[in-house]
């Protein structure tokens, strides 16, 4: 099959590049509106853009029908802040309830009674009992494209992160700069997203190594 995207119906884009750029992990982001009510909600087009400084990207498509941004996109707009915590597969369904389209002044974690604990050096909430959560702060907002928008993309830099001592495991010294421990891979199990409804998840059954090729430096 081969698709010239301009010859396609619009929704066709984003039919086949969400059910082919799989897995993806999940942002479970929480944020304010202005008038203080708190926000959760799941997006997974979602990526590491950079290390220094660490920053994350989310990008919340606008709204079917009316076009209007997301609830996340208008508040992290107004208030600069936000957070990601990762899901767990213990808590998929507790995030599949936060999708639901509530209105602005409805808060997700009363609605789908989600518990949740203060951030350090943001105002939202973070989620109770992710194995991690970043705390954001707002780098940059960009709807794109700029003259019809159809997402925002967000770039958060990442000024705290809490990682459950859970998923920690021992590293060799030296290994990593600053620290001694690093995180399982195979204690995490977070849920990705997959194509249509399906969500893919990680299981030491399944998971290998693969060391860079011979004579790379690190
Ligand atoms: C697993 C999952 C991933 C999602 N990823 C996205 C996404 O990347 N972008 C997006 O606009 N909506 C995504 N959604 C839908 C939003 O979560 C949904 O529209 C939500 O109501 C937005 O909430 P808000 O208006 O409070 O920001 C996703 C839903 C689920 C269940």
């Amino acid at each position: 099959m081969f698709i010239n995207f301009k010859d396609a119906p619009a929704r066709s884009g984003y039919f086949w590049l969400a059910s082919t750029v799989t897995p993806r992990p999940v942002a479970w982001v929480s944020s304010l509106s202005a008038s203080g009510v708190p926000n959760l909600a799941p997006f997974s087009f979602f990526q590491v853009v950079t290390g220094t400084p660490p920053t994350l990207m989310i990008c919340p498509l606008v709204n079917g029908g009316d076009k209007s941004f997301k609830d996340t996109a208008l508040n992290i707009a107004a208030t600069g802040e936000f957070v990601v915590n990762l899901v767990p597969h213990a808590m998929v369904n507790a995030m599949n309830e936060t999708s639901f389209g509530y209105g602005r002044e409805t808060s997700e974690f009363d609605a789908a009674k989600i518990e949740s604990e203060a951030s350090t050096l943001v105002k939202p909430r973070r989620v109770r009992g992710v194995p991690v959560a970043f705390e954001c702060k707002l780098a940059q907002h960009l709807p794109y494209p700029a003259d019809n928008p159809s997402c925002v993309i967000i770039l958060g830099e990442v000024v705290a992160a809490h990682i459950d001592e859970s998923i920690l495991a021992p590293l060799p010294e030296g290994a990593a700069p600053g620290t001694q421990q690093h995180v399982d891979p195979n204690k995490l199990d977070l849920v990705s997203r997959m194509g249509a409804d399906w969500y893919g998840r990680t299981q030491a059954a399944e998971n290998f190594e693969l060391g860079r090729p011979a004579g790379w430096a690190r």
